[in-house]
């Protein structure tokens, strides 16, 4: 199995850029999705999400002949030894997980079985799923054929996902029994990465519970950041001088707006719902998300602190997806923080380097809205500018153009990008998070 046929069902995030990691180190691969657009947009050589690094090494290994697009189901399951489940888990309104897309895909599998066949989940599913899809299958498959499912999290950032696939921390595989293990060890062995073997629902649990975490990291940091500003001491000072002992970590402890994305918010929601379904209430997690979005509610006061009246005010707004790197937007604090302004009645002059054309669907075009293709122009004319994003870039604007441009040279920024002393030198009224101001 060292040059595996692989197929990977849905090609979003995820089930995008492991395919063409998987061919990158030379397996076989082949992408199924049912939207016949976007497999029609991937043959031409396009990419339906920014991502760096991905374009060139889609093309180069559809090139090589090892990754292939097609719209066909029965073609992938036909085609492989292992097939990867890829498909969007969304959340529902009570906090649970829609799992009826993997429900289907299972269904379909099943209906196109003819031999023995590797079937892993890698969508992040709530704990049991695993055996969910077994059933399924056993359910659904006509012919008499075995099969195995095993689930194999994918922990990749955006932003940062192909070199967090190229150079995995470590790969988890769950099974119910040992026939699949060889062959899931061989498929990731080019990723030189530490493998745990281990049953189905502990690595399903390892998902929730390690996205669970890092969103406590981040709440724990933002919880401090309230702490330092009414103590006057610095949080960033506070965070790296608890990170530096290596049993905390310097990492995801990053004071700002709070946590958005599609997965953080959706999965901290998922894994306190599953917890109370087991029987346990996870106020710790309940904790984390309250401090989330009472960080949110701080920032938007902050602003209105400094400004008073937002009536007609002209703010520039520096950053629209949820972190730097990427054109997502979905739960994006910064789209957040634009819906509430506009709310208020301010307008506003917003800037991102990607994810421009994806904020336009949630934010009103229009004389309340001006996008603006360069970052430097953003602050023309604005009583305020506010950072919402953590682009590096940012922290590059042009200060003295932007002190000489504004009506009044305040900036509110969520993301700590700039050095406060510095900024009161350059003349600006600066606001930032936990930093004694
Ligand atoms: C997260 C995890 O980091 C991945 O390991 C996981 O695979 C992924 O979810 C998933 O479940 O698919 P992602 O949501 O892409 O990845 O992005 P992160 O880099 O984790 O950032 C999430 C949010 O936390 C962003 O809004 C970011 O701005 C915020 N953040 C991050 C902070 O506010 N402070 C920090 O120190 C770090």
């Amino acid at each position: 199995m060292k040059n595996a046929r692989i197929t990977i069902i849905g090609t979003g995030y995820v089930g995008l850029v492991s395919g063409t990691c998987f061919a990158e180190v030379g397996h076989q691969v082949l992408c199924v999705d049912k939207d016949p657009h976007k497999i029609e947009t991937l043959r031409n050589g396009g990419i339906p999400i920014y991502e760096p690094g991905l374009e060139e090494m889609v093309r180069r290994n559809v090139a090589a002949g090892r990754l292939q697009f097609t719209d066909s189901t029965a073609e992938g399951v036909e085609n492989s030894d292992i097939i990867f489940i890829a498909v969007p888990t969304p959340p529902q309104p009570d906090g649970s997980v829609d799992l009826s897309f993997i429900e289907g895909v299972a269904r379909e599998i099943a209906s196109h079985l003819t031999g023995y066949r590797i079937i892993v989940d890698k969508s992040t599913v709530p704990v049991k799923t695993a055996e969910k899809v077994a059933e399924t299958i056993r359910r659904y498959c006509k012919a008499r054929v075995e099969f195995d499912v095993v689930s194999n999290p994918e922990f990749l950032r955006e932003g940062f996902a192909v070199e967090d696939l190229m150079k995995p921390d470590r790969i988890v595989i769950g099974v119910g029994s040992q026939r699949p293990v060889t062959a899931m060890r061989e498929v990731y062995e080019p990723f030189q990465a530490p493998i745990i073997v281990t049953d189905t629902n502990s690595a399903e649990l390892i998902k929730h519970a390690a996205n669970s975490f890092l969103a406590l990291k981040i709440s724990y940091a933002n919880a401090l950041s309230v702490i330092c500003e009414a103590a006057g001491a610095n949080v960033q000072e506070v965070t790296r001088g608890m990170g530096l002992d290596a049993r905390i970590g310097t990492r995801f402890l990053q004071a700002g707006l709070g946590f958005g994305g599609s997965c953080f918010p959706k999965d901290l929601s998922a894994f306190i719902q599953i917890s109370t379904e087991l029987g346990y209430d996870f106020r710790l997690l309940k904790e984390v998300q309250r401090i989330n979005a009472e960080q949110m509610d701080r920032f938007i006061k902050r602003i209105t602190d400094t400004l008073w009246v937002l009536k007609a005010k002209r703010i520039g707004v520096l950053g629209l997806a949820f972190k730097q790197n990427t054109d997502d937007v979905r739960t994006s604090p910064a789209i957040e923080v634009c819906q509430r302004l506009v709310r208020e009645g301010a307008m506003l002059r917003v800037h991102d380097p990607q994810a421009m054309d994806k904020a336009r669907t949630l934010l009103p075009e229009g004389p309340q809205v001006t996008y603006l293709l360069s970052q430097d122009e953003v602050p023309e004319g604005c009583d305020a500018l506010v950072i919402a994003t953590e682009w590096p870039q940012f922290a590059k604007l042009d200060l003295a153009r932007t002190r000489a441009s504004m009506n009044t040279p305040i900036v509110i920024d969520g993301r700590n990008l700039f050095d406060p002393a510095e900024m009161e030198r350059l003349g600006f009224i600066y606001k930032s998070i936990g930093r004694g101001s």
